[in-house]
């Protein structure tokens, strides 16, 4: 099955030479080709480059893109998609005066999405997680990261990493599972040390057995788990080849950036909160800082410093953070265009941050996030737009008419 198409306005994101991810001043430059072809063969980038040197065959379909952008999917590399009900409740009660922290402190919040998950049957779970899911790829993501989290227990933990696993099966975004049991401390244990006892002696054991996630999380907060806290549950996850991508310095710097170096995490996620020791220790790594606006404009708390960020010379990934308590929304449009609103990040920087560098941060980037030979034919036709600015421009908007999937619409 071959699919050619022609006439494309602008290609954007290509990548001749595959890179793992861009740093600093390269975040800057997004490669395109105007007036280009792009050909899609058995779910796969099979070519592409200038209409000039378009081939003349036969193909099974040919898609004319005239005014229209073709970019690779959305990589969105931090979501809790997988939960059940929602927090509309808190919402209001932020809204009339409580924080995040009196939420959380009264029974609500994580915990609180935890009891509702508990007492959720599987199915239930799974039919009101695909919802999202589909909502996802209509706006444009090809892959996704979701964490578990709201289980807390072994067997609502589980009960989570199973329905991931389902959605898995049954879609063909790309998705990659996170066992998340360090999230909060549930009301039946009396420190965070007897639950990380449990956490590491009971659930974990069985997570790497049934093989139901590649990676590891650890909300490490004042608050919920401590560095220590981090310290041990990384380490525990390293006896199962369970990678680290950590929650850290969401409202806090106790350290969490320096502990996800020391075990290699493959990113660090939220830094709403940056000491300047915080991004030196990220320089020359290999782990991707991960920025989640949605979570800030949501919470009204800092946006991460992405100009701190990429002016040091680091790379910076963007993705949804979609969860019912801090941002429910999976709209990786709006986090782009939020990105260059309030972080001050140009297009062209927030487009390598929502595509390469998401990929790398679920260890896809020889898979997806850029206009490659090889790779997933995950693919976002815009409607005629008069540059790729435009994406980030029109907020609240997407400028989205169709999406692809290994080749196939949506
Ligand atoms: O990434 N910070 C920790 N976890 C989620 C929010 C959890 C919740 O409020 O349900 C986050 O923001
Ligand atoms: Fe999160």
């Amino acid at each position: 099955m071959a699919t050619l198409f022609k006439n494309i306005k602008e290609l954007l994101q290509v990548r001749t030479e595959p890179v793992k991810f861009v740093s600093g001043k390269e975040m800057n430059i997004l490669p395109t080709i105007k007036d280009a072809y792009l050909l899609i063969e058995n779910g796969l980038i099979s070519d592409f480059g200038s209409m000039s040197d378009c081939p003349n065959s036969n193909f099974d379909e040919v898609i004319d893109c005239t005014g229209k952008m073709v970019m690779p999917s959305w990589c969105d590399s931090h979501t809790h998609l997988v939960y059940a009900g929602n927090r509309e409740s808190e919402f209001v009660d932020r809204i009339n005066g409580l924080t995040y922290e009196e939420i959380a402190n009264r029974g609500g919040g994580i915990l609180n999405s935890a009891k509702t998950l508990q007492e959720t049957p599987e199915d239930d779970l799974y039919n009101q997680s695909k919802i999202r899911l589909e909502e996802i790829i209509k706006l444009g993501s090809g892959a996704v990261e979701i964490k578990s989290g709201y289980g807390l227990t072994l067997e609502a933990e589980l009960k989570m990493l199973r329905v991931i696993k389902r959605l898995k099966e049954n879609y063909s975004i790309e998705i990659k599972a996170t066992f998340l049991g360090a999230h909060a401390l549930p009301e039946e244990f009396k420190n965070t040390s007897d639950y990380i006892d449990y956490v590491i002696e009971t659930i974990l054991p069985i997570v790497a057995k049934e093989n139901l996630a590649e990676y590891i999380d650890v909300f490490c907060e004042t608050g919920y788990f401590s560095v220590e806290d981090t310290n041990r549950i990384l380490q525990a996850g390293k006896q199962y080849e369970l990678i680290p991508k950590i929650h850290v310095n969401q409202f806090t710097a106790i350290g969490g950036v320096q502990v996800g170096i020391k075990h290699k995490a493959l990113s660090v996620d939220h830094l709403e909160e940056m000491r300047d020791e915080d991004i030196e220790v990220l320089i020359n790594t290999e782990t991707m800082p991960v920025a989640l606006p949605g979570c800030s404009y949501f919470l009204s708390i800092p946006y991460t410093p992405a100009r701190r960020i990429i002016d040091t010379g680091l790379p910076l990934a963007l993705a949804t953070d979609y969860n019912p308590g801090s941002a429910p929304s999976g709209n990786m449009n709006f986090v782009v265009s939020t990105a260059c609103v309030k972080m001050k990040m140009t297009p062209e920087e927030a487009v390598n941050a929502a595509t390469i560098n998401g990929a790398y941060a679920m260890g896809l980037q020889g898979k997806v996030g850029s206009i490659t030979k090889g790779k997933l034919a995950n693919l976002i036709v815009t409607k005629p737009i008069s540059s790729y600015g435009f994406i980030s421009y029109a907020f609240g908007d997407n400028q989205i008419e169709k999406v692809y999937l290994s080749g196939k619409a949506v």
